[in-house]
């Protein structure tokens, strides 16, 4: 079959149904050990998520703490376009807490297996019938919308499963949940199960998934296919223990693979991922689907090769970067050819020589071979040194070698050998503050006063210890023409020798 041009083992069965989304990461989100949001970030997280086009978030569990009422309410306060749901036990006082704070819709939940029934509540299955019906009635009297569910539904007795939601049906209410409270579904049970509850149901079913088993947005995505109209997520698969379907995965798997449509506008994805992230302060793992750093990122030279010449050889093509607010990153590692490094540095407007493609090549490798990654930024810094250096003739001065002695015993000392205007071979030493100062101060002297050094910065571009340092110099000559020129290497005495180098032989080259 094929969709958007491309071939795949496609099906059709939910092409163009539409889902509606109901996010939940500030209530079962903030569930997950370690998180505590508050409450100016889960207001910023409720309008991102109203920017991103979900259709209902459940906001928190009013009645559980002063803290979640004040979110609930200041969240309704906001007038945003998607509904406000807050979470209620089949209590009345819960529910009440609910509808003071203004919500649209009250979720209702009670345990209906017997092992959570008999050991968290400890009441008899006409006693959740009973409170059940009290609970949805209450809730529809008062106007607002109302979801059952039937907590840990994936391990309650059928015929009771059916029972209770027959109950809250006939009370009004509005949609019913299929939590799968403890992750214990596949597919193929997931989708029985929704199959045979919407023989006996009518109103519209809704699914709450968790990953014990990894298998969340498999058993939601499976839930939609067997007829539920809503999946309920979390952004960055947030939630107790291992979590619940994560929102980009579900949607875009729901949207790029079966056709079918939401309300989400997915190039918000990543900043959404991006800010709760830094809120949750949990952090996305690379290798992520959608939203991580890795997931539209090439390293091995025969997969950047075949993207940089089409992209969908090595991505899913029904899925790109810019869909879900993604770029698509080259990782320039030991796998990385000469051909995709070149194609990279044309691509951003670089052209360097036969020469210089071959030392950016080597010093790339250089440093992949020592297991650190290159990034594109490493990639560009190493490329704009090799290239601001001229072709050997024309260069003031050519460095050979540079030796410094540095530690607590002895005056930082270097000495630097180079060929000075193509013809003479000099050797000095000089004393500094610093390897560096000296390192510096001896080029200084092998190029007389012509030139003065009249700027010096540095920074690292990757983390860590090993990271690459840039050095940007600017220099001046005795006309105060003045010229600027960088380079990168993990060697912070040879990136400042080189980058002055580099400014000296740019400016001499322009009399
Ligand atoms: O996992 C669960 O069963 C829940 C309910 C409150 C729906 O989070
Ligand atoms: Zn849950």
């Amino acid at each position: 079959q094929f969709l958007r041009g491309i071939t795949f083992y496609y099906t059709d069965i939910i092409k163009n149904k539409h889902v509606s989304i109901f996010d939940t990461t500030l209530r079962d989100g903030e569930q997950t050990p370690g998180v505590a949001l508050t409450l100016d970030h889960k207001i910023e997280i409720a309008t991102q998520l109203d920017k991103l086009g979900v259709d209902v978030i459940e906001a928190g569990f009013p009645r559980s703490s002063r803290g979640d009422m004040q979110s609930v309410k200041a969240i309704c306060d906001l007038g945003l376009d998607l509904d406000v749901c807050g979470l209620s036990r089949v209590i009345i006082d819960d529910v009440d807490a609910c509808l003071d704070c203004d919500v649209d819709m009250v979720h209702a939940f009670v345990p209906t297996s017997d092992i959570q029934r008999i050991h968290t509540i400890g009441k008899s299955r006409e006693e959740v019938l009973k409170i059940t019906e009290t609970a949805v009635s209450h809730i529809k009297d008062h106007g607002v919308k109302c979801m059952f569910s039937a907590m840990d539904a994936t391990r309650t007795d059928f015929d009771f499963l059916i029972e209770v939601f027959k109950v809250a049906q006939d009370a009004g209410c509005d949609i019913v949940n299929v939590p799968d409270t403890v992750g214990v579904m596949v597919p193929t049970t997931m989708s029985k199960l929704i199959s045979d509850i919407s023989k006996h149901i009518s109103i519209p079913i809704d699914v709450h998934c968790h990953n014990d088993f990894g298998l969340a947005v498999a058993n939601s995505i499976t839930a939609v296919e067997a007829g539920a109209s809503q999946v309920q997520v979390t952004v960055n698969a947030l939630g107790e223990r291992a979590g619940n379907a994560d929102i980009a995965e579900t949607v875009m798997s729901l949207q790029a693979i079966y056709g079918a449509t939401t309300n989400i506008n997915t190039e918000y994805l990543l900043e959404t991922a991006k800010l709760v992230e830094r809120y949750s302060g949990v952090a996305i793992s690379p290798t992520m689907p959608i939203v991580g750093e890795n997931a539209f990122a090439h390293e091995s030279g025969i997969h950047t090769h075949g993207v940089l010449k089409k992209s969908d050889t090595f991505e899913p093509g029904i899925m790109t970067p810019e869909m879900v607010g993604q770029i698509r990153r080259i990782v320039v590692g030991k796998h990385a050819g000469k051909h995709a490094i070149l194609d990279a540095l044309n691509n951003a407007g670089m052209e360097p020589t036969d020469e210089q493609l071959n030392e950016i090549v080597t010093r790339i490798k250089d440093i992949a071979d020592k297991g650190k990654r290159v990034t594109d930024a490493d990639m560009f810094a190493i490329a704009e040194s090799c290239m601001g250096r001229l072709a050997k003739k024309e260069r003031a001065i050519d460095v050979l070698e540079v030796t410094v002695m540095t530690g607590n015993v002895i005056t930082p000392t270097a000495v630097v050998k180079a060929v000075v205007d193509g013809k003479l071979t000099k050797t000095v030493a000089t004393t500094g503050v610093g390897p560096v100062d000296a390192a510096l101060s001896a080029v200084g002297e092998l190029i007389g006063d012509k030139i003065r050094l009249t700027d010096f910065k540095i920074a690292a571009i990757s983390g860590g210890a090993d990271a690459l340092a840039e050095v940007v110099v600017s220099v001046e000559d005795k006309n105060k023409r003045i010229i600027t020129a960088s380079s990168a290497r993990e060697d912070i005495v040879m990136a400042s020798v080189e980058a002055l180098v580099n400014a000296v032989n740019r400016l001499n080259s322009i009399d």
